[in-house]
C-alpha cells in the first residue's frame, strides 16, 4: 500500500492510495475518496489522482494502474476518464463494476536514466 493524505490548505479532505500492488506484474489498484460531500465536485479528486499518477511514473516501477468504479458513480468514472484511464470491461467480481486502466507513462528524464542503467 502507498497511501497519501489529501489536503486543501491545512485541512485534511481525503485520501488517495495504491493498493493490491503486484510488483511482479507491475499492476496496482487505486482507491480515492474525499471525506465529505462539500469537498467534492471542485476538482480536488482530479488533482489528487493526477499527482498519484505522477508519483507512480516518477517513483515506482509500476507499469499499469487500475481503477474499479461502480456503474452509477459518475464523479469517479469522470475523473478516471479525465486522467486518461481507459475502460476495459466489466470486473470479474461484479459485472456492474467497470475496470479502468492507465499505462504508466514515465517522464522522459527517468526513461533516459533507465537506459543508462540498462547499458551498465
Ligand atoms: C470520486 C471523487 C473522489 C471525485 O473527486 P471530486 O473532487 O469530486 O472530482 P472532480 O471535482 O475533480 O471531478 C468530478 C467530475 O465528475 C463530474 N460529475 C460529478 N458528479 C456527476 C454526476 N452525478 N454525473 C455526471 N458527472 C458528474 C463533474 O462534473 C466533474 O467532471 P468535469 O470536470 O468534466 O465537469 C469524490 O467525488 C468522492 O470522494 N466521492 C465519494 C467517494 C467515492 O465515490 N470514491 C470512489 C470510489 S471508486
Amino acid at each position: 500500500m502507498r497511501y497519501f493524505s489529501v489536503y486543501e490548505g491545512t485541512q485534511l479532505v481525503g485520501q488517495v492510495y495504491l493498493h493490491d500492488i503486484d510488483w511482479q506484474s507491475g499492476e496496482a489498484l487505486i482507491g480515492y475518496d474525499l471525506f465529505e460531500p462539500r469537498f467534492r465536485g471542485r476538482g480536488i479528486g482530479t488533482h489528487a489522482l493526477t499527482l498519484l499518477q505522477q508519483y507512480a511514473a516518477a517513483s515506482t516501477s509500476l507499469t499499469s494502474l487500475i481503477i474499479i468504479t461502480v456503474e452509477d458513480n459518475h464523479a469517479s468514472r469522470r475523473i478516471a476518464e479525465k486522467c486518461g484511464f481507459v475502460p476495459t470491461g466489466a470486473a470479474r467480481e461484479n459485472l456492474r463494476w467497470i475496470v479502468w486502466r492507465w499505462d504508466v507513462r514515465r517522464p522522459l528524464a527517468l526513461r533516459h536514466r533507465d537506459l543508462e542503467n540498462d547499458a551498465l
